[in-house]
């Protein structure tokens, strides 16, 4: 029996820009999806998610991955999950050139589905890991992250940038341009997190954007400008101290920058009523900045407030399921039993 475990993410910038080729940069947090794998004798796959929770929000199933699970959450959501998993598999059994590979696995998280919280990412990297480990062909973490991209590349449709699966495979921020893919340095950044209990279909938000995109001028400048923000952003990391508090200015600055990408997002259609009443919560709590996360449509926004303000205010918000603090994940993808 194989466990490994990847942490989800928050966007700090650049969500749908990057998927343009625009830089990204996002951020583990401290809520994980945790695979378990065990190889079977014969070649079938079943998939068991005990629990895939967030406050009220629970899945239960077991099954092949053929099969229909029996739950009480959205079936699209359900079918998205089985399809990541299912792409890892493939990414597993080709990776260690075994194709016939059989496995029981069970998923367990604690990030929600389809939240803008990465959780797909997660459970593709600490999957395609934890298979592999199982078949004693371990990946390095480049590779890993390069097979758990081409797992979501799968899925989407090939509307897919390597943004999340990298950022869960390394933990830390990440910067992410195209195919470049490096870990960055970050203060620790106080994230506060909205969850209006929803979630948002990733392949059609970005379906949208790219139409907004081609056909109109001005949509394609605001996805540049939404890499201009990025760059800005970046600046101001790099002149940060590594895993320190950061000032008040620096969170103020930040918080700007974020305020403008979340404007930008909604301009190019992909935040959402639930979205924007977290957004102005968080700032007239007193919020140095905040914005959605992710491809959007509802889900999570993410703020900065090293104070209580932020989420009390959220917790009171209509339409805010639940409100947390969330911790920069330093470490990525790990094994938790070998
Ligand atoms: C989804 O978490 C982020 C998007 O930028 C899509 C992607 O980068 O693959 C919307």
């Amino acid at each position: 029996m194989t466990v490994c475990s990847a942490p989800g993410k928050v966007y700090l910038f650049g969500e749908h820009a990057v998927v343009y080729g625009e830089p990204a940069v996002p951020a583990a947090i401290e809520r994980r999806a945790r695979v378990t794998v065990e190889p079977r004798a014969d070649d079938r796959v079943r998939v068991t998610a005990e629990d895939l929770s967030l406050d009220g929000f629970t899945v239960e199933y077991g099954g092949s991955t053929g099969g229909r699970p029996n739950v009480d959450v959205p079936t699209p959501l359900v079918e998205a999950a089985m399809g990541y998993v299912d792409a890892a598999v493939r990414q597993a059994r080709s990776a260690a050139d075994a194709p016939d590979a059989g496995f029981d696995i069970t998923v367990e998280s604690d990030i929600p589905l389809g939240a803008g919280l990465g959780s797909s990412a997660a459970v593709v990297v600490a999957g395609i890991d934890a298979a592999t480990r199982a078949l004693d062909e371990p990946l390095d973490r480049r590779d890993l992250a390069d097979r758990a991209y081409r797992a979501e590349f799968e899925v989407q449709d090939g509307q897919a940038s390597r943004a999340d699966t990298f950022c869960s495979t390394m933990g830390g921020a990440v910067r992410v341009e195209g195919d470049d893919c490096e870990p960055i340095d970050a203060p620790n950044l106080p994230f506060v997190i909205g969850f209006d209990g929803g979630a948002g279909d990733t392949g059609a938000l970005v379906a949208g954007v790219r139409e907004r995109r081609e056909r109109y001028r001005f949509a394609a400048d605001t996805v540049r400008s939404i890499g201009d923000i990025v760059r800005a952003g970046e600046e101001l990391l790099a002149g940060a101290v590594p895993e320190a508090d950061p000032s008040r200015e620096l969170l103020a600055e930040l918080g700007d920058l974020m305020d403008f990408n979340h404007g930008l997002l909604a301009a190019l259609g992909v935040s959402a009523r639930s979205l924007d009443a977290m957004v102005w919560a968080a700032r007239d709590a007193g919020a140095h900045g905040a914005k959605l996360t992710g491809a959007g449509g509802g889900g999570c926004i993410v703020a900065l407030d090293p104070d209580t303000e932020t989420p009390t205010a959220l917790s009171f918000t209509q339409g805010c399921e639940a409100a947390f603090r969330a911790e920069l994940a330093t470490e990525g993808v790990r094994v938790e039993a070998p």
